[in-house]
């Protein structure tokens, strides 16, 4: 009676043992056939929207978040939760440090700022500008160099840029925020410079717009969700290959003019 207790036992703890050893097998190919994603600027916002969609798709999400003691939003996820503060070299030098080893299937450069502008010319704080350079087009490029070896080591090798139409020059029709757009228009730059400098190690660099998005960046004004902008922005990453290298394209996927 004692051995067939014994027995029942041993049976039921192989048995328990085999599953979660199989579920993590299933977790780490699943995260292998996905890859990673690392999403800057990830604690609100569209940056965390997206964080959302690539969990739910699979992809081992790792968000930034410059304070990341608000970053509850993003650690629900299941986020990794990393600091980063885009004009910080330090901050950016750490992270980098960190992630050492591991590779970065996706990398999004998402945060951003208007930062400051005026409707007068007059009023304008021209050194106040370099802020918006700062964060919108220098954090990018300082992340990207940080963390282009990650990212070359992986198996997609992508690189996306959220910029915007108002960085496009074709479509500059009404003007204003001319720190903004300026910026935006650097990074379109930046990220064209590396499409052509990588594109022998078979990297992908590509600049998106996500729409006019209610986040607090429009003061909650604009024509979609942050949700329904990252629904598509997901759908647009993961359908591009290659042959995409230094284009530009909106949330649902229309090539967009420099
Ligand atoms: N919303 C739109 O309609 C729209 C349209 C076109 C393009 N975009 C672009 O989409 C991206 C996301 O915008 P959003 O609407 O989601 O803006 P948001 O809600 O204001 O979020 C901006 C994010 O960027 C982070 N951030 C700001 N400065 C940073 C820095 N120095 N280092 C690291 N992170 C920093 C913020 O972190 P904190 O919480 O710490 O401030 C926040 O996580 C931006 O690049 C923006 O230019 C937005």
């Amino acid at each position: 009676m004692m051995s067939m207790c014994y027995r029942a036992r041993y049976f039921i703890i192989t048995l328990l043992c085999s599953c979660s050893l199989l579920a993590a097998i299933n977790a780490s190919s699943a995260d292998q056939a996905k890859g990673t994603v690392l999403i800057t600027g990830a604690n609100r916002g569209i940056g965390l929207a997206l964080a959302e969609q690539f969990a739910e798709r699979g992809y081992r999400v790792i968000g930034t978040a410059r304070n990341t003691d608000k970053a509850e939003d993003l650690r629900a996820l299941g986020a990794s939760v990393e600091q980063l503060d885009v004009t910080d070299q330090d901050s950016v030098n750490q992270l980098a440090q960190r992630l050492k080893g591991q590779t970065i299937d996706i990398l999004v450069n998402n945060a951003g700022i208007v930062g400051h502008t005026s409707k007068k010319l007059s009023d304008l704080d021209v050194n106040a500008l370099a802020h918006v350079y700062d964060v919108n087009a220098l954090g990018p490029l300082r992340v990207i160099q940080a963390l282009l070896a990650n990212v070359a080591e992986s198996e997609q090798k992508l690189v996306i840029n959220i910029s915007s139409t108002m960085g496009s020059i074709e479509r500059n029709t009404w003007g204003t925020t001319i720190g903004y757009r300026a910026s935006k228009a650097a990074l379109n730059m930046i990220n064209k410079t590396m499409a052509v400098d990588f594109a022998k190690q078979g990297l992908t660099f590509v600049v998106l717009h996500p729409g006019y998005v209610k986040t607090d960046m429009n003061a909650g004004e604009g024509q979609y969700t942050a949700e329904q902008s990252a629904a598509g922005l997901t759908k647009v990453i993961t359908g591009l290959s290659h042959e995409n290298n230094g284009m530009f394209f909106d949330h649902l996927g229309m090539q967009l003019p420099w």
